[in-house]
């Protein structure tokens, strides 16, 4: 009898283990990173800083350091290598972010029509297999869109459709980092080499003009860093965030299908507002920046802006998925805690204007072949990269619709528990590593006090 009741106890933590065991890891996770990290910072909305001066600090003049001076810069430099001194994220104000800021903006701005051809041509094109059939069945969200990003940015780089080899090349690199981003895998610096090397002996072939006065090689860790890294990740994140939405809210995405892009504009509005692609944007003070009644925040501070925080307050019921928070006649939104594209004074997102058109077109494209289904967890950071079951749109939904939505549910649940082990392990691992290695500290070590801030 007693040896019944143990093995009942025991199956029943066992069984119990991905409801409680993932979050008591993450807590685990950040009290590791903690101590490893340094706990410098200083987060916005805080206890110094409240929602109400979220905007005014984050605006600031004196908020415009980037990398240099923070031990949380020795993380992103790592995530982010080959080549994070080439970053257009991750430079210092000077003349070299100069030049790099204005090649991205040249490189970005094509006019809206050929963007969205571009895009509905990218995006129907991974919409169907190697065979040309269309694709069905349970997908990762994330995987699925990231062949249509990488052949779009190639193409806005090098003016030409993009060739496979390339494209997995470009897929292969983006999805490492994002993969180590999120802890859930270390880095291959084979397969981000392997990329570089492509993008030096591809350079006479690039339209654009690069930013000056760089040596080949930094001009391919430029490209590599902004248009084959940052654009294809945060582009499939950003689709595959909303199509998991939809896939999550069957009346919405009814609605979308319509064909009604104001209301697409709504429901990718309210996506981003609950699940910004940045979790945190970290600034170095340059200077004091006061607060009033004679306290300030003291140059080289380390701000930590918190995103989800931010888009949470004010806003009632805030954890629903509503679009119709951005619907005509409710409050602008430049009156809204919502700024998904980061602050306009404060070095935002140059692809403001054309991601959001973009992502309409990849939602719209996807909607009208398919039924979205998923009932996996979707959360901020979307390790799982989005499961959905893509049902050609018309066709029927089989007896085994529903079976697959089950097993779909139950697979994530134990995913999620193994994946949290996982990313503890290679998170403590990765923080320990970029901490030995420093290589955002030693960069700046390393270059003569003139030359400081290029
Ligand atoms: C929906 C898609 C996107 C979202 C939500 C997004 C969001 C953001 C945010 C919030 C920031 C500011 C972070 C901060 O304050 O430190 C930022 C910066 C940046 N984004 Fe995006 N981004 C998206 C797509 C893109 C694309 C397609 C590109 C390709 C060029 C891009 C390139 C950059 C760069 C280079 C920066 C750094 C700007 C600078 O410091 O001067 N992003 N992005």
């Amino acid at each position: 009898m007693l040896t019944a009741l143990w093995a009942a106890a025991a199956a029943l933590v066992v069984i119990s283990l991905p409801r409680w065991l993932p979050g008591r890891v993450v807590a685990v996770r950040g009290w590791v990173f903690t101590r490893i990290n340094g706990d410098e910072s200083i987060p916005v909305p805080g206890d110094l800083v409240g929602v109400d001066r979220f905007r005014e600090v984050y605006s600031h003049p004196a908020a415009s350091g980037r990398s240099r001076g923070a031990a949380l810069s020795d993380l992103f430099w790592y995530w982010l290598s080959p080549g994070p001194e080439m970053h257009q994220e991750h430079l210092e104000e000077g003349e070299r972010y100069d030049a790099v800021a204005l090649a991205t903006r040249r490189i970005l701005s094509v006019p809206r029509a050929r963007a969205e051809a571009l895009t509905r041509r990218c995006v129907t094109r991974t919409l169907r297999d190697g065979q040309g059939r269309e694709r069905r069945g349970v997908v990762r969200l994330r995987d699925l869109m990231m062949p249509a990003w990488a052949e779009f940015s190639y193409e806005l780089v090098f003016g030409e459709e993009c060739p496979p080899y390339a494209r997995d090349l470009i897929v292969g690199n983006a999805d490492d980092v994002v993969t180590a981003l999120k802890c859930c895998g270390l880095r291959h610096m084979d397969r981000r080499d392997r990329l570089t090397a492509y993008l030096v002996e591809s350079l006479p072939r690039v339209r654009q003009e690069l930013p000056p006065g760089l040596t080949d090689r930094e001009q391919a860790l430029y490209l590599q860093g902004t248009f084959f890294n940052t654009a294809v990740v945060q582009m499939s994140e950003a689709t595959a965030h909303v199509l998991m939405a939809l896939a999550q809210h069957p009346e919405v995405q009814d609605r979308a299908r319509g064909g009604d892009d104001r209301y697409l504009d709504q429901v990718i509005s309210e996506t981003l507002r609950l699940y910004p692609l940045f979790g945190i944007a970290h600034r170095v003070t340059t200077g004091d920046i006061p607060l009033g009644e004679g306290s300030a925040i003291p140059a080289g501070s380390v701000l930590c802006f918190d995103y989800p925080s931010f888009h949470r307050a004010g806003f009632p019921d805030p954890e629903r998925f509503d679009p119709e928070r951005f619907a005509p006649g409710h409050a602008p939104v430049r009156e809204l805690n919502h700024i998904p594209f980061g602050m306009p004074a404060n070095r935002p997102c140059p692809a403001w204007r054309l991601a959001p058109l973009m992502m309409r077109v990849a939602v719209r494209e996807t909607l009208r072949a398919y039924r979205l289904d998923s009932t996996a967890a979707h959360t901020r950071s979307l390790p799982n990269r989005g499961p959905c079951l893509l049902t050609p749109l018309g066709a029927p939904r089989g007896p085994g619709h529903r079976l697959t939505l089950l097993f779909m549910r139950f697979r994530d649940d134990w995913e999620n528990l193994w994946r949290s082990l996982v990313q503890l392990v290679l998170g403590t691992y990765m923080v320990w590593d970029a901490r030995r290695l420093r290589l955002c500290e030693r960069h700046f070590a390393d270059l003569p006090g003139d030359a400081i801030r290029s």
